[in-house]
């Protein structure tokens, strides 16, 4: 399905019945409504003005239109701020954040937990069951705007009672921690603060454990409402709507009972972020990184147990990137199809319409301000043609897993020992590599079911659970285990016995030291080039590394189908090392330059030009085109059986 995101609150009524038809004659299906319209839905404390929602979701239903109903939760109305100020966020530096914008509300208070459960409890009694809503957004991007975690008493109070949880006696707390350490020992549970205001960095023990109990918070929040639309809305499903490049609570565990996950696709602005080298940010800057959106969609399939959609997918400009240029024309279909090659159910535009006032008037939508159609417009009218050729084709396993876990990145943002050091990276670094070789993944948790997978790529795990040791020991799969795995103990301490710690089940080494460097190239004993090295491990070991450094340390170790890489490798010198290790296993994978990359939908295989230039698809002879040619025009695609 193709769907739009609408805002009928912002629009006269009069607009909504020709906004409507002219969607469904573009082809667009489904629509997301109300995830920002608390004012509107309830103007007044306890008095609901349902009257607008209802006419337009029958309007909706009369036109064909499937609606995904969105919880207003994410921006409390400004009565509401008024009447428990203290519902708002607390910031790192301890100012609390106001109203004026949205998001402004800390996940921490029950009295805000509270006046959600009563709106959502309204709203779904009341459009539970409409014909026209198939499915439910719950809030609008957990942790945007650094929300995730708040530093207010009610965040203090809840952290305390969660440490009396996890640890018992405060003993435990103060050996877990190694409080002994400058004095930090906590006589009770209630005189812990939280990590935020310290004077010179706080215990790394203290914020991994705040970084949980911030994680459990957004679980809690999106549960409360979960149980809720279960109740009132029986038969639709329930997903949100998360980030890009966005780590900053355990998406797993807050989407592990919704139905779907759902994610919003910004490629250019993401592409800004991204840390590259000036020559290769401006190569990518009209189309975005060619692995960078395909990364996040294997991200939230996994998160989301095999099932995603695109709840917003950037349709022109955007207003919040350091710059934000215009997609090349054809872009907009480029990403769409990516989308659905990885196996999305849905891809949803962000905005139908680019409003002319408020925070968002440079961004834009499917139509311009004043109704004219934008570019991204006539690109969904072409995917809306060629929808129907790869509909039926379903996504089968794909052969590489590749781990991402998110206290992974937390212990790397807490504790970086360098300032290059970035977990997202690492784990980006080894995803480019498999996806330049043509391979396709699947992203999993660290407790994901291995089963069936040629090869798995552990960028890094610094708490290595055992259980995923001895699974990959008694399978004997190949895998690829970055640097840093098994490098901390659950507590946070060094483990005993020395990194990798669990690890060493699999791979026996020790790691004696760790050092950070200036980023600089390398070239190993083999004559291997890296560019890039930034982080390397002394390993001791029985076992003979297979390459060194220039300088004697051991830099790559093998034990069985297992390989230990003690260093932080760059996406060439891993791309190399892959085609070698798929060469070993008879995987077959092939460079295919910068600017081309391919996927495969059940009996599909999709070729996409992220380039100005046109590419040759690299289809076999006798391939039968569904979709496009064998020659690529810039930022073309096609796709064959
Ligand atoms: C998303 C958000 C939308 C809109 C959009 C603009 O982060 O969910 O409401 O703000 O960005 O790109």
């Amino acid at each position: 399905m193709i769907g739009v995101c609408y805002y009928p609150e912002q629009w006269p009524e009069q607009l909504w019945p020709e906004d409507l038809a002219r969607m469904r004659a573009l082809g667009i299906s489904l629509v997301r409504i109300g995830e920002f319209a608390w004012s509107r839905l309830e103007p007044e404390p306890g008095r609901w003005d349902f009257g607008w929602l209802e006419r337009v979701l029958d309007q909706c239903a009369a036109a064909g239109l499937q609606v995904v109903l969105g919880t207003p939760t994410a921006t409390p109305p400004q009565w509401l701020v008024e009447a428990h100020p203290e519902i708002l966020p607390v910031d790192r530096a301890g100012r609390t954040r106001g109203f004026g914008s949205r998001r402004h509300y800390d996940f921490a208070s029950e009295v805000y937990l509270e006046e959600c459960a009563r709106a959502v409890s309204a709203l779904a009694e009341r459009f539970g069951q409409h014909p026209a809503v198939v499915g439910w957004q719950i809030d609008n991007e957990f942790g945007c705007h650094d929300t995730a975690r708040s530093y207010s008493p009610a965040a203090r109070e809840g952290f305390q009672a969660w440490l009396a949880e996890r640890y018992g006696e405060v003993s435990n707390l103060n050996r877990a921690w190694g409080n002994s350490f400058w004095s930090q020992e906590y006589p009770r549970f209630s005189s812990v603060g939280l990590p935020n205001l310290t004077v010179t960095e706080a215990n790394p023990a203290h914020w991994l454990d705040f970084y949980r109990y911030a994680s459990q918070q957004v679980e809690r929040f999106a549960r409360r409402q979960l149980a809720i639309l279960r109740r009132l809305s029986p038969g639709r499903w329930v997903t949100h709507n998360f980030m890009g490049m966005f780590t900053d609570f355990d998406h797993y565990a807050v989407a592990r009972d919704l139905d779907l996950a759902a994610w919003d696709s910004y490629p250019l602005g993401f592409a800004d972020l991204l840390p590259l080298p000036e020559e290769e940010r401006r190569r990518w800057e009209r189309s975005g990184h060619p692995d960078l959106v395909a990364f996040h969609h294997d991200l939230y399939r996994g998160v989301g147990q095999g099932r995603f959609l695109v709840m917003e997918q950037q349709p022109g400009p955007v207003n919040w990137a350091p710059h934000n240029p215009s997609p090349a024309p054809g872009v907009v279909r480029l990403w769409t199809m990516e989308a659905l090659a990885h196996g999305a159910e849905a891809v949803c535009y962000f905005r139908w319409r680019q409003a002319p006032f408020a925070q968002e008037q440079m961004h834009s939508g499917l139509l311009r301000p004043d109704g004219s159609p934008d570019q991204g417009f006539s690109e969904v009218a072409r995917v809306a043609r060629e929808l129907p050729a790869i509909r039926g084709a379903h996504r089968r396993r794909a052969p590489v897993a590749l781990l991402f876990d998110y206290q992974a990145d937390w212990v790397f943002r807490i504790q970086p020992q360098g300032v290059e050091q970035s977990y997202f990276e690492l784990a980006f670094a080894f995803y480019c590599a498999a996806r330049q070789l043509g391979l396709d993944l699947d992203i999993l948790p660290p407790d994901g079911d291995l089963h069936g997978y040629s090869l798995v790529l552990i960028p890094s795990l610094p708490v290595f659970p055992q259980a995923l040791a001895r699974a990959l020991a008694a399978s004997g799969v190949a895998a690829l285990i970055g640097p840093r795995s098994g490098s901390k103990t659950a507590e946070f301490q060094i483990p005993q016995g020395l990194p990798p710690g669990p690890l060493a089940e699999l791979l026996p080494l020790r790691v004696l030291r760790a050092e950070s460097l200036r980023p600089r190239a390398e070239v190993l004993r083999s004559g291997a080039q890296l560019a890039r090295v930034t982080w390397r491990e002394q390993v001791e070991s029985e076992l003979e590394p297979m390459d060194r450094f220039g300088d004697g340390w051991g830099a790559l170790y093998r034990a069985g189908a297992a390989w230990y890489l003690p260093f932080s490798p760059d996406p060439a010198w891993l791309t190399t090392f892959l085609a070698e290790r798929c060469a070993e296993l008879g995987l077959p994978a092939r460079p295919l330059g910068p600017a081309l990359r391919t996927r495969r939908l059940g009996q599909l295989t999709f070729a996409f030009n992220y380039g100005a230039e046109p590419c040759a698809a690299p289809a076999p002879a006798g391939a039968h085109f569904l979709i496009g040619e064998p020659e690529l025009g810039p930022y073309d695609l096609c796709a064959w059986e």
